[in-house]
């Protein structure tokens, strides 16, 4: 495994080990999980399946400063650059590229790629100029790896409906492979601020799993069941929990992320077989929790 601190070593890595393997049985394409590292078993199911489908593995690790906005946790953001590299060697990495923020942003930057309509709810409300800071940095990410494949994890769903439509617009030649969320066994979605949470909030915290999964219990079962009954329930379910403290709660076709209104009922949704996603950002004292179940409406 390599590791690339600079722009120019990781593009020079990469382009030597696309030419080694060209003749190779496993091929020369590219596979690129970007990270935040502070790396957990769901990252961990990103590089597998990159490993998996493509002749060279590469992941970044950069806590991207533009991504957070004042008052977030970019000061507190857990880091474990060792650990971080121990995962990455057992699932096969080629090259870690571990820029520094003054290599990534060396210069005032004067360029920003914002995508309209998918940011307008969820996240994108609640953390104003968060997706044009994952955009960006993800866009300069493809430039400098040139990947042929990129993985996303399903956990940050709206953050996949953002870069696919990005990489649409933009004619990006990669694509984009959603992964499913991984879980701790009691439900709990992994994430790397799951350290900051108290074993209390630990425990309050599995209302969300919890609460999503009687959600899509009763959409399956109920045919005739409205998209305001389903919010109604589950923020009844986490107000029931007194550390919890609810961002949004929303129910919203995917994967454009539109309101489900009269005409785009849940009803007419099931007859066209459309999808919906349930989505929730939840804080337990200053963590602030995303979980999301994506559903096929039948
Ligand atoms: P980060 O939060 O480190 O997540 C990196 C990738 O891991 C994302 O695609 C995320 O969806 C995925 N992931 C996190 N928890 C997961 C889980 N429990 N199951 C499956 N996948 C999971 O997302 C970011 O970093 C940043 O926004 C980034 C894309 C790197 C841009 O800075």
């Amino acid at each position: 495994m390599k590791i690339a601190t600079t722009i120019a070593q990781a593009r020079a890595l990469i382009a030597e080990l696309r030419e080694e393997r060209r003749a190779s049985a496993q091929g020369s394409a590219v596979g690129f999980v970007p990270t935040m590292g502070y790396l957990h078993e769901g990252h961990a199911s990103l590089l597998r399946r990159s490993r998996q489908e493509n002749g060279v593995s590469v992941l970044s690790i950069f806590v991207n400063p533009i991504q957070f906005g004042p008052g977030e946790d970019l000061d507190r953001y857990p880091r474990s650059e060792e650990a971080d590299l121990k995962l990455a060697e057992r699932e096969g990495v080629d090259v870690v590229f571990l820029p520094s923020v003054d290599e990534m942003y060396p210069e005032e930057r004067r360029t920003t790629v914002t995508v309209t309509g998918v940011t307008e709810r969820l996240c994108g409300a609640s953390r104003p100029g968060h997706f044009d800071g994952v955009a960006t940095v993800v866009s300069k990410l493809f430039h400098i790896v040139k990947p042929d494949r990129a993985y996303f994890g399903a956990k940050d769903a709206q953050q996949v409906a953002v870069l696919q439509k990005m990489v649409t617009d933009l004619n990006l030649d990669v694509v984009i492979v959603p992964c499913p969320i991984v879980r701790e066994a009691d439900g709990l979605a992994l994430s790397s601020r799951n350290v900051y949470l108290s074993a209390e909030q630990r425990r309050e915290a599995l209302v969300l799993s919890r609460s999503l999964r009687e959600a899509q219990a009763r959409i399956e079962r109920d045919g005739s069941v409205t998209s305001r009954a389903i919010t109604d329930e589950v923020t009844q379910a986490i107000q029931a929990s007194p550390l919890a403290e609810i961002d949004y709660v929303e129910l919203l076709t995917f994967p454009n992320l539109e309101p489900l209104v009269a005409d785009r009922e849940m009803a007419d949704l099931r007859r066209s077989g459309g999808s919906v996603i349930l989505a929730l950002a939840v804080k337990f004292g200053s963590t602030r929790l995303i979980d999301n179940a994506i559903m096929k409406l039948k």
